[in-house]
């Protein structure tokens, strides 16, 4: 099936028993065992089925089939945020001692989890100066477990050359994990291009409306952990925590979402509620409709505010001068995000003057909602980074962040028309 219906009818046909056409929200935290045998087998990983909804639930599980359908992946694991489900795909193959390496251009949060919690945790992390695969390669170390990128930066707008890294990773025997939450699976695909692990927050374009937390890890099943089994002790020898599995042997090519699962859901509890999933499920029926409209509406008012002389600068990969364009062409299938940057004439004064006179827009940390957005990440997002930090992921302390919606085009030009007026008088 192509995109558009799988985001319609990926992983759920109807209810066995009630012929149910929409997903039922399974609201329940436990699942009955038929006997103690019965029970220790579920426990064993013997048998299929539910034992408790910390661990699966048959609402979210329809959520991660569509999702690994949609990525093209084997497997998935959906949790409770974009932030959990980084945190776990990265635990999931790195341990003290070892470090991650990724770009420079990263959400906030992602830069603070990877920069400043993990390394307390002796797992370290190395931020290359660009996003250029040879500036990846030359980071790359004999303790290097992973190699980090957002197929598109937020807010830098980057494209990543995802085959290029993905190179660069298998050269060094280590995984290519993705952030793929701006473009969505509908306008790339990561693992077609040689991704390893794909993550998203389904906060974002995904659900869509603004209105639910989700995060997903999604595995390609193709990176051959038993080929580097020194590397991935955690993968391919016996887990003493579960009664000695040796999660290779058991999962086969899904051996890394299966140890997510098992091992770091089980214990950390990140839990996206069945209410959730539904809710989420609902915002991707509708994504691949709802990315077309973010995508023009955005080109419309990338190229709007390229025209006004009261805007000094703005950056959009969907431009031809753009160095990212030729990775929107070959990548995003000539769709660039509907992220996008900017700065008013005024510098910080003047976004801010901007900021405060936006009536459609709303002002707020979000993205990829159905509505238009607007933030100014250096006193928000990317508060926690060091100037230089903001500078390397995209941003200065005039930069303000779109992240355009599905409204009447005209009405959001209006918008922006009339807090640039506001913000640059006369
Ligand atoms: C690219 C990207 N990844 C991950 C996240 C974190 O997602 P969540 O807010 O669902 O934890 C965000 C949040 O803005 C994001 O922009």
């Amino acid at each position: 099936m192509r995109p558009e219906t799988i985001a319609l009818h990926g992983g759920f046909d109807c209810d066995p028993t009630t012929k149910s056409v929409a997903v039922p929200i399974y609201q329940t935290v436990a699942y009955s065992f038929d006997s103690a045998e019965h029970g220790a087998a579920l426990f064993n990983l013997e048998v299929d089925g539910y034992r408790y909804s910390r661990i699966a639930n048959p609402t979210v599980d329809v959520l991660e089939e569509r999702m690994m359908q949609l990525e093209g992946g084997r497997g998935a694991l959906c949790v409770s945020s974009g932030q959990a489900a980084l945190h776990f795909a990265v635990l999931a193959v790195t341990e003290a001692g070892r470090n991650v390496v990724s770009v420079p251009q990263l959400y906030g949060t992602t830069h603070t989890l990877l920069g400043h919690l993990l390394p307390k945790l002796g797992i370290g992390a190395k931020f290359a100066d660009s996003d250029r695969p040879e500036a990846i390669a030359a980071l790359i170390d004999e303790n290097t477990r992973a190699v980090f990128c957002e197929t598109v930066g937020n807010p830098a707008g980057n494209v990543c050359d995802i085959e290029a890294l993905a190179e660069v990773a298998h050269r060094a025997a280590v995984p290519l994990i993705v952030d793929n939450t701006v473009p969505t699976p509908i306008l790339v695909r990561p693992i077609d291009y040689g991704a390893d692990v794909v993550v998203h927050s389904l906060t974002k374009f995904l659900g869509g409306h603004g209105t639910t937390m989700g995060g997903i890890i999604i595995d390609s099943g193709k990176f051959p952990w038993t080929r580097y089994a020194a590397r991935y002790p955690m993968l391919t020898e016996p887990d003493e925590s579960y009664h000695g599995l040796v999660y290779t042997d058991h999962y086969g090519p899904t051996a890394y979402i299966g140890r997510c699962r098992s091992v770091f859901q089980r214990a950390l509890g990140a839990v996206l509620s069945p209410f959730s999933a539904f809710l989420l499920l609902q915002g991707i029926e509708t994504v691949a409709l709802r990315m077309e409209r973010h995508v023009e509406n955005a080109r419309r008012v990338a190229e709007f505010l390229r025209a006004d002389p009261r805007v000094t600068s703005v950056s959009y990969a969907g431009f031809p001068e753009s160095p990212y364009y030729p990775l929107v062409q070959k990548y995003l299938k000539g769709k660039t995000c509907s992220l996008l940057t900017f700065a008013v004439r005024g510098g910080h004064d003047g976004g801010t003057r901007f900021y405060d006179a936006l009536k459609l827009f709303k002002r707020l940390v979000n993205l990829g909602d159905a509505k238009s957005l607007a933030c100014h990440p250096a006193s928000s997002t990317h508060r926690q980074m060091s100037p230089e930090q903001q500078r390397l992921a995209g941003i200065g302390p005039e930069t303000l962040r779109l992240s355009i919606g599905i409204e009447h085009i005209d009405d959001i030009l209006a918008d922006l028309d009339q807090a640039l007026a506001a913000a640059v008088p006369g």
